[in-house]
């Protein structure tokens, strides 16, 4: 589903990824580990092309880096939900409206949207809460909103960059348990993290990102 061959980028002639070939197949849980500043979030924008690879190609589905068209990307990132690193709700909207809002930019039906949102909102526990503003919510609470949006498209994956950084660690455990929930029903996860913890804790395949290079390990 989502393939990397060959892929190398740099910025500034610093080389962040080099020659990455890499195969995540529908329904995978793959955990991209390494230290800050290693490239996580720049795999993650390969693949979601918001950034594109020097050289080599990244196939995303029928999409591919070389004969994507601008008009296209808004089709592929229909394909994947995407939890940015720095999560951020809209705080003039309650919960229900902050996940309805991706959907009412695709021709979905009002009484669709309505189903739609209240499916993921229990998805994510927190059917209770669709009333509430963002600033009314904890913080773990606030991350499983922006994973209820995430998922309210019905992506083939979910790419997760670093959805635990300000939460403690139980709560980030917690987040961890929605993400295999979300993954047992066979969406597939990418999660890019530095919590080596949490990836212990995942029981997913793990691919560590050291020296522009991806190596995969039995365990961490
Ligand atoms: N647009 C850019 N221009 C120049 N350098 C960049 C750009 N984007 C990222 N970088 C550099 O590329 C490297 C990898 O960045 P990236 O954001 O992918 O790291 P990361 O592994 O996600 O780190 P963190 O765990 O801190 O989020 C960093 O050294 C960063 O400074
Ligand atoms: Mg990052």
């Amino acid at each position: 589903m989502i393939d990397f061959k060959n892929v190398s980028i740099s910025f500034k002639n610093q080389p962040i990824l080099q020659n990455i070939n890499l195969h995540i197949n529908q329904g995978e849980f793959v955990s991209l580990v390494g230290e800050s500043g290693i490239g996580k979030t720049t795999l993650l924008r390969l693949i979601y092309m918001d950034l594109f690879p020097d050289s080599g190609i990244v196939s995303v589905g029928k999409f591919n880096s070389l004969t994507i068209q601008k008009k296209e990307i808004p089709l592929l990132r229909r394909t994947l939900g995407i939890v940015f690193q720095d999560f951020k709700l809209l705080e003039d909207r309650n919960i229900f409206e902050n996940v309805a809002f991706a959907l009412q930019v695709t021709n979905v039906k009002r009484k669709d949207i309505q189903k739609r949102v209240l499916r993921v909102l229990a998805d994510v526990g927190l059917s209770h809460k669709r009333s509430n503003m963002p600033d009314e919510l904890s913080g773990g609470e606030q991350q499983r909103v922006v994973i209820a949006r995430a998922l309210v498209n019905e992506p083939l994956a979910l790419l997760a960059d670093e959805p635990t950084g300000n939460l403690d660690p139980n709560t980030s455990f917690e987040i961890l348990d929605l993400l295999k929930d979300i993954n047992r029903k066979g969406t597939a996860i990418v999660l890019a993290t530095h919590n080596y913890e949490l990836v212990r804790r995942s029981e997913s395949r793990i691919l560590q990102i050291k020296d522009a290079n991806i190596t995969e390990l039995e365990s961490i």
